[in-house]
């Protein structure tokens, strides 16, 4: 099989780096216009879309600010016309060292600012676009952090699981309006994400894959065809749901 994307308009945020970057790739690769959202410069990931032959369009924007997506949106339209796909990707992993009643307020409020506020301000402004373009398909970037828990990090945690809630309100809100909503659960994977958590010292690294059954980590591509079939057509029946690409990880 396949998987097509010609002519769709898709938007890929926390596209410079990681999960985003493979999958704004893998989007262009398989035809559509990709539209790359970061706080951080895109380069790497425009340069890798034109090697496959794609076409993107940088726009800078900080997820957690509402002016900025609003406006990452309305200068899709102005761009392109259209609104098809949107893949909700950044993230960070905040300041994961704290239990519960040693965190910081203010760390809480940041992380939650972009890993759930982000996903929320970006389908507010996204769904009225495609429902103008006659329907479109969403991924929202969550993780097994949103199916168990993982200690010292419970902002992360919770902004995951509330990620999944969302992901579903909005299936329910817009299935009789052509547009899906399903999200991503990986496991771990090597980005700068996992890398700033292992400093990719071999010793640490096989801390977090003894755990996994498949008895690897996930490479960024293997997430991004996930991606690439939620959104497309191909996926026609799949709505609400939480896609787990773990390596077995949280079937233990
Ligand atoms: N790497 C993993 O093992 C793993 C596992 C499960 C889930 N995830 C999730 O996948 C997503 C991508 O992670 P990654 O591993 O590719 O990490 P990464 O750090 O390589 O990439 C994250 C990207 O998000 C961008 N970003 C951060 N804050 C932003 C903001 N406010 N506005 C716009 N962009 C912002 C960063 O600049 C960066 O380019 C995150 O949501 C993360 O929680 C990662």
């Amino acid at each position: 099989m396949t998987i097509r994307l010609d002519d769709r308009v898709a938007i890929v945020t926390g596209a410079a780096s990681g999960i985003g970057a493979s999958a704004a790739v893998a989007i262009a690769a398989a035809g559509a216009h990709v539209v790359l959202a970061d706080i951080a410069g895109c380069e790497d990931t425009e340069r890798a879309i034109k090697n496959v032959g794609g076409d993107s369009l940088t726009i800078r924007t900080d997820v957690s600010r509402a002016d900025d997506v609003k406006s990452l949106v309305a200068r899709t339209i102005a761009a392109y016309g259209r609104l098809d796909h949107a893949f909700n990707n950044a993230g960070t992993e905040g300041r994961a060292e704290h239990e519960i009643h040693e965190a910081d307020e203010e760390a809480w409020d940041q992380a939650l600012a972009v890993n759930l506020k982000g996903v929320w301000l970006a389908m507010k402004y996204q769904v009225p676009a495609m429902l103008d373009s006659g329907g479109g398909s969403i991924v929202n970037g969550a993780s097994v952090a949103a199916m168990v828990a993982f200690d010292k990090n419970g902002s992360y945690v919770a902004g995951k699981h509330a990620i999944l809630g969302l992901t579903k309100t909005a299936a329910l809100e817009y299935a009789d309006r052509g547009v899906r909503v399903n999200a991503v659960c990986p496991g771990v994977v090597r980005t700068p994400f996992i890398e700033r958590f292992t400093g990719n010292v071999p010793e640490v690294e096989a801390r977090y894959t003894e755990i996994i059954p498949l008895g690897r980590m996930a490479e960024p591509e293997e997430v991004a065809k996930a991606v690439v079939w939620l959104l497309s057509d191909e996926s026609s029946y799949v709505t609400g749901h939480g896609l787990v690409i773990d390596g077995g990880l949280v079937a233990r």
